[in-house]
């Protein structure tokens, strides 16, 4: 995908989050956007905090079995206490991995935050080893931004 072809996919998630009635809806979209527009994003999902734990919210993809991560568990865990992206190239070489489906080769976790906090997280698997670079980070960072305002404004 080109640059390009990734601000039109910025600026097609930017209309569908400013239309959607709500930010449970708005969280449906993205992940479909996501999930469509990128081949090897194999499994889009995202997390939302509460409490200590991360609950599943919308997702495409195989049904995974950790609806419910503790803040100190996988790399989902990782990424919200350390409230920063975190990219593994091999998730069967890291201790933290929580592993979702056999397939999976690499993730990227991407903090939902407003003002310091973290609201959830946007979580991708690939199928492909290190499938995630740079503009995988900024795409969905600029996506975690706007779901922040979604989400900060219920
Ligand atoms: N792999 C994640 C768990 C979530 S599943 O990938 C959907 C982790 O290590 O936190």
């Amino acid at each position: 995908m080109t640059d390009l072809d990734r601000d039109d996919l910025v600026t097609a998630i930017r209309s569908a989050i400013a239309s959607a009635p709500n930010p449970g809806a708005a969280m449906t979209q993205a992940v479909r956007l996501l999930k469509d527009a990128i081949p090897y994003y194999s499994w889009v999902g995202i997390y939302l905090l509460d409490g200590n734990e991360l609950v599943l919210g919308p997702f495409l993809g195989k049904p995974s079995p950790h609806t419910r991560i503790p803040l100190g568990n996988g790399i989902c865990g990782a990424a919200a206490t350390e409230k920063a992206t975190i990219v593994v190239d091999d998730v069967n070489a890291d201790p933290r991995y929580l592993a979702c489906s056999i397939e999976t080769k690499s993730e990227i976790v991407v903090p939902i935050m407003e003002d310091g906090e973290v609201l959830g997280e946007i979580d991708i698997d690939s199928d492909t080893p290190a499938a995630f670079g740079d503009a995988d980070r900024q795409l969905l960072e600029q996506v975690a931004a706007l779901l922040a305002e979604s989400l900060s404004e219920e």
